[in-house]
């Protein structure tokens, strides 16, 4: 599967990092495009030498000549991790600002799959029209909450619950939490 893999300015560039991680391991292609802000957030959060270890091609937001600009270049799915509420709000209202805005709105038109992983609280009302908008547009809105049935212990646990449902929305198989019902 060839995967794109975006991150912006929000916190929670751990959760990027352990997809990137899993997608590795698991023999996808990933494309991974950092935002000016994102990479500052990775520095801060996580460790940006291993994500870029991770990604087969890495673009910058400025780089609106990579393929990702094009619905003619082949993609299984994209996702935004951790997706910021300015990076959403251009999303939402189809402002091409960026590669990273480019490449899910072609997601979009494309029919393809586009997860917005949004990280803020509490929530203002442009962020939840925002939100709205992107799912009604065809994007899965998949906020990285908090969750205790499968009995978290670390917050590596936390993680994985999180990277475990971006997963099932790509359609690939996983094993980073136990299911309800196990
Ligand atoms: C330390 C720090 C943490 C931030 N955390 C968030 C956040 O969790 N969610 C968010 O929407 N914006 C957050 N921001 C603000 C974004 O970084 C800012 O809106 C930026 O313009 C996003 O740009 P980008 O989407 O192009 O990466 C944070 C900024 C800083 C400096």
């Amino acid at each position: 599967m060839r995967v794109v893999v975006a991150i912006t300015g929000a916190s929670g560039a751990p959760i990027a990092e352990r997809l990137l991680e899993v997608l590795k391991a698991g023999k996808h292609q990933v494309y991974l495009i950092l935002s000016k802000n994102g990479e500052a957030l990775v520095r801060a959060e996580a460790n940006l030498e291993k994500i870029k270890l991770y990604a087969d091609r890495i673009f910058r937001e400025d780089e609106f000549e990579a393929p990702l600009s094009s619905g003619s270049f082949p993609v299984d799915g994209m996702v935004v991790v951790p997706c910021s509420m300015k990076t959403l709000a251009a999303i939402a209202n189809g402002m091409e600002e960026n590669l990273i805005v480019r490449a899910a709105l072609v997601s979009l038109k494309q029919r393809r799959k586009l997860i917005l992983v949004p990280r803020e609280t509490p929530l203002a009302e442009p962020y939840i029209i925002n939100m709205l908008k992107a799912t009604r547009a065809g994007a899965v809105v998949l906020p990285p909450v908090l969750t205790f049935y499968h009995s978290p212990k670390t917050i590596q646990d936390l993680i994985d619950f999180i990277v475990g449902r971006i997963l099932e929305i790509l359609g690939i198989e996983h094993n980073l939490y136990k299911r309800w019902g196990e």
